[in-house]
């Protein structure tokens, strides 16, 4: 369009042309994503208010455990500001992904057996932030889904950008037939509207809340004593009003951060602690509702 011409000017045909293609080209990979997510079971999508609470490691951890209990399971990372599924599973940054020769993408595998997507194997350095704007993240969540080949799964989890916004939902509906919400929360936060806003989110995709885990619930020292570092939660009480599973707290312990630092799955290297017993629950209770159809989207008026 040339300077100076009021706004709803007539397109040019050349600019229709560019419109009409970029609106095919995301018709065919919607179809793809469609068909791609047709051969997954049970898709869940990772939430939470906020960075830092711990999402990505529940999101890590609940895909090798579910893969140790016999599912097929993919991971894909969506959290570009932040991505850290590929750390957590040990594969550096910049490691890259697998192009075939008809232009599909081959998921990484991490033992034992989960395959993983994360925008930080494509990334060439950790100190290099993606600044996209909304539309790009979509169109890039759009893409990678159209072409990760993921095959046959059981699970796909999906560790969403902390928030519960309209960029959250935008890059949900990507997604068909989503099968749940899984909301990650720390006791400090625990707030009438940090779960409201989940469940409000819940309510306008019309997707179903698996449940809540409560992550650095507190801290046991080894005479036994229990300190609330970040105060007492009362997740549970708050679930149980807004008619939301409450699925379990899991303890501050520093061997978590280190197994994560170390790209080492915590429950595997420490089956006998308490924290990973309780992922262990928190992981039967998950199969428990999920393949039952036990979700529900909470009774809210939003
Ligand atoms: N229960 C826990 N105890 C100790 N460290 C934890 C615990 N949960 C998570 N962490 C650590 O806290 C940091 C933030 O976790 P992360 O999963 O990256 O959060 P998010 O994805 O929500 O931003 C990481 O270093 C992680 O290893
Ligand atoms: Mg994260």
């Amino acid at each position: 369009m040339s300077q100076g011409q009021p706004s709803g000017a007539r397109l040019r045909i050349s600019e229709y042309k560019q419109i009409a293609e970029r609106m095919r080209e995301i018709q065919e990979q919607q179809r793809r994503v469609i068909r791609n997510m047709m051969r997954i079971k049970y898709k869940i999508l990772v939430l939470s208010s906020k960075g830092g609470v711990g999402k990505s490691f529940i999101t890590a951890s609940l895909g090798a455990a579910l893969a140790v209990k016999g599912r097929k399971v993919g991971v894909f990372d969506a959290d570009f500001g932040g991505p850290s599924i590929h750390k957590m599973y040990g594969a550096p940054t910049g490691q890259g992904l697998r192009a075939r020769m008809d232009g599909s993408i081959e998921p990484a595998v991490v033992d034992p057996g989960v395959k993983f997507v994360s925008v930080g194997l494509l990334l060439p350095r950790d100190e290099v932030p993606l600044l996209w704007r909304g539309a790009i993240k979509t169109s890039a969540i759009r893409e990678l889904l159209a072409f990760v080949e993921w095959g046959e799964l059981d699970y796909l989890l999906i560790d969403m950008p902390p928030g519960t916004g309209d960029e959250q939902l935008t890059m949900a509906q990507i997604i068909p037939r989503l099968s749940g919400i899984i909301l990650v929360t720390i006791p400090s936060e625990v707030s009438r509207a940090v779960v409201k806003k989940a469940a409000a989110f819940s309510r306008k995709l019309g997707i179903p809340v698996v449940g809540v885990i409560e992550n650095m619930s507190y801290f046991r020292c080894k005479d036994g004593s229990i300190h609330y570092i970040f105060g007492k939660g009362g997740t549970e009480e708050l679930a149980r009003e807004f008619e939301i599973e409450f699925l379990g707290s899991i303890p501050i312990d520093p061997r978590i951060r280190e197994s994560n630092d170390r790209g080492a799955i915590f429950f595997i290297e420490h089956p006998e602690t308490e924290a990973s017993k309780i992922f262990m629950e928190i992981t039967e209770k998950v199969i428990d509702i999920v393949e039952n159809s036990k979700a529900k989207i909470p009774r809210i008026n939003i």
